[in-house]
């Protein structure tokens, strides 16, 4: 556990036991205000002597750290790479937070109980200094987590837990405060999916939302089967079908004070647990299935960065939450379904769940709320791992305004987007001989990320509408140290970014 805060001292007049200190490749820092001249005349008069000696010159991810005392204190100066910074302000901003998130690491195995940063100035980023203050303290929280709930030598070894000082006389304390609630946000989302489906159940994830919404005074409903049922959801009840574990439906409302404001619906895909159903998936294809709620536990954490953050629309979060189970009650290949709009729906594949839950989410939406704009996260489809990778989460809309904010919010918070077409060309790929459409996708259209966007869009009326699909980008991530194995939280900086910009 981290906790961030402002100090508005110079960088070195902090008494701390961690300096981190990004460099470039010149040895030159990033912050004039953390410039290498003061340890040089207090402490290591050859410092860039000593840094080139170990072969530290601040090429991007290099680290190297100095033990020193002052006074009776013993500090570490924890020098931290980040390259020439000639690429792009978003560019370079990824990069940052990769070499502040190393100091962070440093800092946190070493056990170090406050460290130091000092913020370098936003416009070097195009953005104001708050802003990057808040996306440094998101990443500093982001850096600092584990997921250790099951390791039971924790007596011997427990959890760090620290201070970083950001100092800046320019920063507000106010931008920190909102990367705090943002950046535990995102670790709580990254807890509830790290924990397996034998602890996170429909009922469990359906309680923490409840605790978020009496700590906000939000008014939450939370339906189970026979609710499902009655209300006509006929693609919930088809997935939840086959689970001992009863499936939940919940919904959580945040009204604003302000008069005649829009509203926003925030759609999260809550599958505990996706074995396929009576299309099981093979072993290989399996595990890793306990993420498959990784959209849901985002948009409940938003909904409590919301109660905090409280922004001038009104947004719901709708969370449909089952298990994907095959057994005697289960549904099967080509059963045929009735969703809450009244369109049939042949189940070619048990496996395509995702969307049999998100036709009702989307539907009762917008008949319920008759949302402006309609957001969906989902981790939707294998294929999208093989069109973008783990690095870019894919937007999906016929809205041209609503994707270009969503890419321009993703470079701005790190939370990367990629947008994948969505012609009606696609239709023809779910096109079903008995019902009015089918789930699987015909192999011979490819592209099952967009066929899967694309049986969605039957379920949206009038709202604008995007669909974000995160099954490349929620978990297992390679090679970004602040996300390390595990849930990443996928999703959570661009949908607040989004409510709380809301483009209009
Ligand atoms: N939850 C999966 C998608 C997924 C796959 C997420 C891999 C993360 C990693 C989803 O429910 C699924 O099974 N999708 C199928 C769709 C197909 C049957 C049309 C897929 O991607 O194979
Ligand atoms: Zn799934
Ligand atoms: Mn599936």
């Amino acid at each position: 556990m981290i906790s961030v805060q402002l100090t508005q001292q110079h960088f070195w007049q902090n008494s701390v036991e961690g300096y981190i200190i990004p460099l470039k490749s010149n040895l030159e820092p990033l912050s004039a205000d953390a410039a290498l001249t003061h340890i040089e005349e207090k402490h290591y008069p050859h410092l860039k002597e000593v840094l080139k000696k170990h072969q530290f010159e601040g090429d991007k991810g290099q680290s190297f750290t100095l033990s020193a005392k002052q006074g009776d204190a013993l500090v570490q100066y924890i020098f931290v790479g980040v390259g020439s910074m000639q690429g792009a302000w978003h560019q370079e901003l990824e990069t940052l937070r990769r070499a502040v998130a190393t100091g962070i690491h440093i800092v946190k195995k070493n056990y170090l109980k406050d460290a130091v940063v000092a913020l370098p100035a936003g416009s070097l980023f195009d953005m104001s200094d708050d802003e990057l203050a808040k996306q440094i303290t998101i990443l500093a929280h982001m850096a600092s987590y584990e997921f250790s709930s099951f390791k039971s030598d924790k007596k011997k070894k427990p959890s760090w837990a620290g201070t970083l000082s950001i100092a800046s006389k320019v920063a507000t304390s106010g931008a920190i405060d909102q990367g705090n609630i943002i950046g535990s946000a995102i670790n709580q989302a990254r807890h509830w999916a790290d924990l397996p489906a034998n602890h996170m159940t429909p009922t469990v994830l359906a309680g923490e939302a409840q605790k978020v919404a009496s700590k906000h005074g939000f008014k939450i409903t939370i339906l189970g089967r026979k609710e499902a049922l009655e209300l006509n959801m006929g693609g919930f009840c088809a997935v939840d079908a086959g689970s001992d574990q009863e499936g939940k439906f919940v919904v959580i409302e945040y009204k604003t004070t302000t008069p005649n404001a829009p509203t926003i619906a925030l759609c999260g895909k809550g599958v505990m647990f996706d074995t396929g159903g009576i299309n099981l998936k093979p072993t290989s294809g399996i595990s890793g299935m306990k993420f498959d709620m990784s959209g849901a536990a985002a948009v409940i954490t938003v909904m409590d960065v919301i109660g905090q953050l409280k922004p001038t629309i009104n947004v719901i979060g709708l969370t449909p939450l089952v298990e994907n189970m095959p057994s005697g009650k289960a549904s099967r290949p080509d059963d045929v379904i009735t969703c809450m709009n009244g369109k049939t729906v042949e189940i070619q594949n048990t496996d395509a769940e995702g969307r049999l839950i998100l036709s009702d989410t989307l539907c009762y939406a917008e008949k319920f709320f008759k949302p402006a704009v309609m957001l969906d996260i989902a981790t939707l489809t294998g294929a999208v791992q093989h069109a973008l990778g783990h690095f870019y989460t894919g937007v999906m809309t016929k809205d041209d305004a609503l994707a270009q904010a969503l890419l321009a919010m993703g470079r701005k918070t790190g939370d990367r987007t990629w947008q994948l077409p969505m012609d009606d060309d696609f239709k023809g790929a779910i096109r079903s001989e008995v019902a009015d459409i089918h789930n699987n996708g015909s192999s011979a259209y490819y592209a099952g990320t967009i066929v899967g966007a694309t049986f969605l869009s039957n379920f949206v009326e009038s709202a604008r509408w995007a669909h974000l699909d995160i099954a490349g980008t929620a978990h297992d991530v390679p090679a970004i140290n602040y996300v390390g194995k595990g849930s990443t939280g996928a999703g959570i900086r661009l949908l607040v970014e989004f409510v709380m910009n809301f483009p209009g």
